[in-house]
């Protein structure tokens, strides 16, 4: 069943709704909630009287009560004037999570005045629409139906009670990003022996299908003519097919933006096999394609005016009597040779085919996105993402757009003094510069298969999944990318 929000004009200590949850900042019950303490017998001000809630970030208190509402679910989001996008995401995250664990089917979510703060009602609605989305992701396709299911959060009404067009417009695009989100994330939970390349390009032809976006699908004779010779020899070791999976949203003439996503469905490293602990996780190393069809979710719903490509090479990495070999060469389909060091360095081999295809879109950028190396994730732990590229403007346009949407990103240098980590004494290059800067050998090997057009990567081995659960955080994929790429793109709207 799917989650939807929407706006409502309306009072929310009138609201009938089994659960209210309202965003409040750190301090005194706020002065617009005087008519809601009511409603309650005035729980809400011996809540904040007692000391019992301060209205700290990820702080929260749930009271019952005899009104229109059912229950009423205070949270925090500090102080007033230090609140920002983030903390309302992250707020309304919490409410969502917490109306699922309650079972309550539906519920409201009022945002004070007070817990504004300085943000502005459009991009208020927008990060809150984003949150509930986020906060109400689950993943029981898999599960037998519990004998006594609690009901699924269906819905949650956002009430808002002036500015009403400006929570509209932001909504509507939170929304769209929200099911961007969700959908990559479904996509990413799927094991591997369900989400194949083969099912993942029917999942990106369900998706333009649905939203009328034209998408090619190359199966692998198609990949042989187009002489894709790393993506094969990836996928070369597996019984199961690889695919070019190629999207084109026209919202508006001129160069495209091209995101490029790596879709290994399972990498198991190949001959060079990876150890046996947590190889479970390997099935998230489609993350990145994830994030463009998420992207393309996005689109699909809003129609944004501009020009962006999606192209995923997809396959899985195998050890087999087929599989290629540590010394083994091959030819991109850039034309330059590759010594394949180390099988498990299969990511960037098959981006490296993908970067070199995307010149012919003459792309007014292009931006990878990929779980390229567990490097970054010694580098920059499960907090940031990885932000490497050729060209600065292009660099500050990311690392803005992450910061709108609060998916934080971090640039590491692709200086010349690390080219050589790649230099091969029989092929043009090298796939392993070895662990010392093991991100930045990754870079500067995509780098080399870049042509004529200003580039960006991003490696998000280490946020595409967490171990982490909390308040307002669900443990599992992320869906990382889809709301930086969201905020790229809409920006980018001619
Ligand atoms: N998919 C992995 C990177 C990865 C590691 C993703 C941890 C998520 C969590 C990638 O294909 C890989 O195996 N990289 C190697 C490269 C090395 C062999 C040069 C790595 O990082 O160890
Ligand atoms: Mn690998
Ligand atoms: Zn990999």
């Amino acid at each position: 069943m799917a989650f939807e929000s929407r706006v409502v004009s309306a009072d929310p200590s009138q609201y009938k709704t089994p659960l209210l949850a309202v965003v409040v900042p750190r301090g005194d019950l706020p002065a617009s909630l005087a008519a809601l303490d009511r409603a309650t017998s005035g729980a809400l001000g011996r809540a904040y009287k007692s000391g019992d809630f301060t209205g700290k970030r990820d702080d929260t208190f749930l009271a019952y009560a005899d009104a229109p509402f059912t229950r009423v679910l205070l949270i925090g989001v500090g102080k007033s004037e230090e609140s920002s996008t983030a903390a309302l995401r992250r707020a309304a995250s919490t409410a969502a999570k917490r109306g699922r664990a309650l079972g309550a089917g539906t519920a409201a979510l009022y945002v004070s005045p007070e817990a504004l703060g300085q943000v502005g009602a459009r991009e208020a609605a927008q990060a809150v629409a984003e949150g509930l989305a986020q906060g109400a992701w689950h993943f029981t396709e898999l599960k037998r139906p519990a004998e006594e299911p609690k009901a699924p959060l269906e819905r949650v009404d956002l009430l808002a009670l002036a500015d009403t067009a400006a929570w509209e417009a932001g909504h509507r695009s939170g929304a769209a990003i929200g099911a961007g989100q969700t959908l990559a994330r479904g996509l990413q939970m799927l094991p591997s022996n369900q989400l194949t390349p083969t099912a993942l390009a029917g999942a990106a032809q369900d998706l333009a299908k649905r939203h009328g976006i034209p998408v090619t699908v190359l199966d692998k004779a198609a990949i042989v003519k187009e002489k894709m010779g790393a993506l094969l020899a990836v996928a070369q070791g597996s019984v199961e097919e690889p695919r070019f999976i190629m999207l084109d949203y026209q919202g508006a003439p001129g160069a495209p933006v091209v995101l490029v996503g790596k879709g290994v469905t399972f990498d198991t490293g190949g001959i060079s096999i990876k150890p046996a602990l947590n190889m479970e996780e390997m099935k998230y190393d489609m993350s990145g394609a994830a994030a463009v069809l998420g992207t393309f979710e996005m689109l699909g719903r809003l129609k944004p005016k501009v020009h962006v490509v999606g192209l995923i090479p997809s396959t899985e990495n195998m050890p087999s009597g087929t599989a290629i070999k540590p010394g083994d060469v091959v030819t991109s389909h850039l034309g330059k040779t590759i010594e394949i060091i180390n099988t498990d360095a299969e990511g960037r081999l098959i981006l490296a085919d993908a970067l070199s295809y995307a010149r012919r879109l003459n792309p007014s950028c292009v931006i990878d996105i990929a779980t390229l190396t567990g490097a970054i994730v010694v580098a920059l732990g499960h907090t940031a993402t990885g932000l490497f590229g050729t060209d600065e403007p292009l660099i500050s346009e990311v690392r803005a757009a992450s910061e709108r949407a609060d998916e934080r990103a971090w640039p590491l240098p692709l200086w010349d003094d690390y080219r050589e980590l790649n230099k091969s004494d029989i092929a043009d290059v090298k796939n392993s510069g070895g662990r010392p800067g093991g991100s930045i050998s990754a870079g500067w090997f995509l780098r080399e298969f870049v042509d004529g057009f200003p580039w960006a990567h991003l490696d998000i081995a280490g946020t595409a999944y967490t171990e982490r659960e909390d308040a307002s955080r669900v443990k599992g994929p992320t869906g990382v990318g889809v709301r930086l790429f969201s905020e790229f793109v809409l920006a980018r709207q001619g």
